[in-house]
Formats: structure tokens, C-alpha cells, sequence
């Protein structure tokens, strides 16, 4: 990435290069101290241009992979601001289209001194050990880029580099427009939908007078074209930038289902072992056969790709699925190493500390030989990126691994990781949407075994119980025949 305003077609270039593995094996690990790095990411576009959305986006995945992120959001500062003069003066501000014109310059004075309040909060949370500060404001004319660089440049191992959204489609725009104004957004909470409209494009108007696109030499930026068409890279060094800078270039927001399923229950779920090849059980067979008019009962009519590990019973349970089909390595199920082919009880027997750590810190622990689901985190990073590139996919997976994609979707806590309940012969269904994600769960009526075993002493919760959601009944062709 360490090239000039190189522009780039969104599939391309290759993944950098992971960080150092984690040490320490067969009981709990520090974090690991991944990086060093800290880094600025100043946002630039105009009002509803994506850069609140991009930020969340960058900060989930950038958590996710373990990095200390925190956005920093003027508009939200301002609105504090505003509350608490208000309380002290008694008279509430007016923060309609007028307060963003550039003619108005005694807002202009105070939107300029938030953006620089918001920098010196997100510099100083920096150097008290966070990686990547975001800057989210429409930093949108040369002189305010040239103020953030020069107090950016003061601080030695702090680099800076701007992300732009650029965006001239016009019902990308009018969507943006819709979901400002009906979303309950602080600043038009309290005026009618049509008045909040006419207000914020008439602010967006103020902005475009002014807005100057970057052009400046020497600045190391990212400029995404129209959600991602296009992409410009400018002085993009290092590992962390690198790294973002790919994660930005692959993001897409076109309506799409990623699917997710366990595979169907296997004979080592039957007898309560981990691991291994297994073939399925007779019941994961039944769930093989209904998986197909499950699936097509819910995608609708999109095309879709279901992805699938190198292991037999995720390969058995997608045989009869009509679809294009991929085989990934890293989608295999979390390496057990000596504990492969055991069951928990004969773990707990043969390697009680190793037990007794695992339940202590689920998350760190790494099997002897084998991996923690910290590692597959790690190993799933190409997995996540390319789910960011694609469309409909139905993924049919493994326990570890589901939690592991599923904690990203929902932005879960590592902690919670590897409790979440991903019950066997059940769909999963989740609808990206801008902040969040909407999930729906279709079960098969086909019993199988609870491999969820949850923290000692930690009661569930509901959402972790075991969901009865059906939509419809699904029956094998031996039960058809039956009925
Ligand atoms: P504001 O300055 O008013 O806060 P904003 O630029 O932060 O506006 P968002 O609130 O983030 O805009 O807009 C959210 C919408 O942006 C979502 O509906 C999302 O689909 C869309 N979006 C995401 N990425 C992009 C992009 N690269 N370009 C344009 N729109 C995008
Ligand atoms: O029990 C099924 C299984 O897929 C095992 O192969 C795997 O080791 C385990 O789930 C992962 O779940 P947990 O991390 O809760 O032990």
C-alpha cells in the first residue's frame, strides 16, 4: 500500500500480513500486545456521506481484532455542549441549518473549537493506551485538515491519516437523507419529518459551498467513491493503516442475508466428544435432507453461495443445497490439539488445570497442541473480509466458529464469545443494516443433542436459551412419506 494515489477496483490486493501469534499454551494468556501503533482516522465528507457508519464499521472490526478504538464524534459534543450552556443560561440553542453556514461566524468559531476539543480528547485517550482514535467530523475544508495535521504532527508515534467519502449518487444520498430524519436523531428529534428533511438539506447545501475535496500533497488519506465503486490510496505505510485502508476498500451497503448454520448433528456430538472428522448421526442426515427447503423458504430469490469447512459433517450437511459451493480451510472447527476426539468429562480427568482454566478464561485458553478462540479469531480475518466483499452467503459451520463470525455481526464482547448459544439444526439469518444487524432463527424440527455447555455458575440468559422460533414446518422425505 505504499503508493500514490493508487486507485483500486475493489477486488484486489492481498491481505497484509497477521499479527505475531499469541503465546502460551494449555492456560490462560495475557493479551497479547498486538500493537503499538496509534493512529488518527480523521473523517471527511459531507453531512450524510456514510462517515458515521464507515467510523462504526472500522471501530467493530478493529475491536474485534483486538484493537483499542474509540470514535469521536463532534456532532454528539456539540449537542452536550449546547445541553449545558443551555441549563446555565436558560436558553436552548438553535442548531438548524443556519448554525452551519459559513457566514455565520461566530458558529463557525464554536464548531472549529469542538472539532479541536474532540482531537485533543481523542489525542489524549491515545496516549493513554488506545490504538486507533476516530475522528468523526465532516473536516471538510483545507484549513481545518491543515489544523488537525499540525496538532497531529506535535505528538512523536502518532500518525494521522483522512478517510474521505466522496458520494454523488443520488439515491444513495436520499437514503441517507431518510434514515437521518427517521431515525430519531438528536438533532431533529423534535421537528416533523418534512421539516427535518427541508432543514438538513438545506445544512448539507452550507457544507457544499464550502467543501473542498482532499487534494493536498503529502496527506495520507483513503478516498471511497460511491460506496466503495472506487478507491484511492495515498501514503498509506505501515501495518494498522494497511490494514484499514483494506478493510474501508471492501465494505459494501447493498441490501444482502449473510445465512449461518451449524453443520447437522454428528456422531461425535452424539457421544459428547470435540473435534475430530465425524460423519453425522441418522438425525443430522434428516437435518441434511430439510436443510435445502429451509433455506429456500427464507432467502427469498437471491443467489447465494453457501461456504462450508474442509470437515466431512459440514461438507454432509451441505450435499443436498442446490448452490454454488466453497470449501474453506479456515472455516474448520477450533483445533482441540491433545484434546481432539474427548469428551469434556475425560478432559476435566486427564487435564483438570487445563480445565479449570478454560472455565476460568474461555476466551485466552489455548488446548495444548491446539488453538484458543482467540486464534480463530485471528484465522477467520480473511473469512469476515470476504463476507464484507460478497452478497447472499450461507455459511454451514462449526460451534466455535459461528460464535466467533456471529460475535463480529452483532459486535459481542470477547467475553461473551464463547458462551453464545448457536443451537444444532437451526438456521440463522442476519440482515446487516446500518447500525446493527437484524437476526431471525428458523429451527428444524429434528431433534439433536445440546453441545452448549455453559461458564459455571453463570446463569443464562434468555437469549441464550435455546430458541423454539419455527417459521414453518420442515419435514425429510421419510416423514412426508409417514404423513
Ligand atoms: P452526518 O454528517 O450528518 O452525521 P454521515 O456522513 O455521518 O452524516 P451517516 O449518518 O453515517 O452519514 O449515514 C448513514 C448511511 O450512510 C447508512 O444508511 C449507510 O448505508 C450509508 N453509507 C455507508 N457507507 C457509505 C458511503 N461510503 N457513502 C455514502 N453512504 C454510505
Ligand atoms: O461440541 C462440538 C464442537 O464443535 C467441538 O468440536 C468444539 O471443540 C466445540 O464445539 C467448541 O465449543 P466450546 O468452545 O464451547 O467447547
Amino acid at each position: 500500500f505504499d503508493h500514490e494515489s493508487a486507485v483500486n477496483s475493489r477486488k484486489g490486493s492481498a491481505a497484509p500480513t497477521p499479527p505475531p501469534a499469541v503465546t502460551g499454551i494449555g492456560k490462560k494468556v495475557a493479551k497479547p500486545d498486538y500493537s503499538e501503533d496509534k493512529i488518527v482516522v480523521a473523517m471527511v465528507g459531507l453531512p450524510a456521506r456514510g462517515k458515521s457508519y464507515l467510523s462504526n464499521k472500522l471501530m467493530i472490526y478493529m475491536k474485534w481484532l483486538e484493537y483499542e478504538v474509540k470514535v469521536f464524534n463532534v456532532g454528539q459534543l456539540r449537542r452536550t455542549r449546547a445541553k449545558q450552556r443551555a441549563a446555565q443560561s436558560g436558553v436552548a440553542e438553535d442548531h438548524t441549518s443556519s448554525y452551519f453556514s459559513h457566514n455565520n461566524e461566530t458558529a463557525t468559531k464554536l464548531r472549529d473549537a469542538l472539532a479541536e476539543d474532540s482531537l485533543e480528547m481523542l489525542i489524549q485517550w491515545l496516549k493513554d493506551g488506545g490504538n486507533v482514535g476516530i475522528h468523526d467530523a465532516t473536516n471538510s475544508t483545507r484549513d481545518r485538515r491543515n489544523k488537525i495535521q499540525r496538532r497531529v504532527a506535535k505528538e512523536p508515534g502518532i500518525t494521522l491519516i483522512f478517510l474521505e467519502s466522496v458520494c454523488d449518487d443520488p439515491k444513495v444520498i436520499a437514503s441517507n437523507v431518510d434514515l437521518k430524519v427517521s431515525s430519531g436523531d438528536p438533532d431533529y428529534k423534535d421537528m416533523s419529518r418534512e421539516k427535518a428533511r427541508a432543514d438538513f438539506l438545506r445544512r448539507i447545501s452550507e457544507y457544499e459551498a464550502v467543501y473542498e475535496t482532499i487534494t493536498e500533497p503529502k496527506l495520507s488519506y483513503v478516498r471511497i467513491y460511491n460506496v466503495g465503486k472506487e478507491a484511492t490510496l495515498s501514503r498509506m505505510n505501515g501495518y494498522l493503516s494497511s490494514r484499514i485502508a483494506f478493510y474501508l476498500m471492501n465494505l459494501h451497503v447493498k441490501p444482502r442475508n449473510i445465512f449461518m448454520s451449524r453443520h447437522g448433528e454428528s456422531q461425535y456430538n452424539v457421544e459428547g466428544k470435540i473435534g475430530g472428522d465425524a460423519p453425522l448421526s441418522a438425525r443430522g442426515m434428516k437435518y441434511a435432507q430439510v436443510l435445502p427447503a429451509l433455506v429456500k423458504d427464507n432467502i427469498g430469490d437471491c443467489e447465494i453461495t453457501v461456504w462450508t469447512s474442509t470437515l466431512q459433517r459440514t461438507i454432509q450437511t451441505a450435499q443436498n443445497l442446490p448452490y454454488q459451493k466453497l470449501t474453506w480451510k479456515s472455516l474448520d472447527e477450533l483445533d482441540a490439539g491433545v484434546c481432539d476426539g474427548m469428551t469434556y468429562e475425560e478432559i476435566e480427568d486427564e487435564y483438570p488445570d487445563d480445565f479449570a482454566n478454560r472455565d476460568d478464561d474461555k476466551f485466552n485458553y489455548r488446548y495444548r497442541g491446539g488453538e484458543s478462540y482467540r486464534d480463530v479469531v485471528v484465522r477467520l480475518e480473511p473469512v469476515i473480509m470476504e463476507l464484507e466483499r460478497q452478497a447472499d452467503i450461507l455459511i454451514i459451520g462449526h460451534q466455535a466458529i459461528i460464535r466467533c463470525l456471529y460475535a463480529y455481526f452483532h459486535s459481542l464482547p470477547q467475553q461473551e464469545l464463547p458462551y453464545i448459544n448457536i443451537p444444532l439444526h437451526t438456521l440463522i439469518k442476519l440482515t446487516p443494516k446500518a447500525y446493527g444487524c437484524d437476526e431471525e432463527r428458523y429451527k428444524a424440527p429434528i431433534d439433536a443433542v445440546d453441545t452448549h455447555r455453559p461458564k459455571p455458575g453463570m446463569t443464562p440468559r434468555v437469549s441464550d436459551l435455546p430458541t423454539t422460533t419455527s417459521q414453518r414446518k420442515y419435514f425429510t422425505e421419510e416423514e412426508k412419506g409417514k404423513a
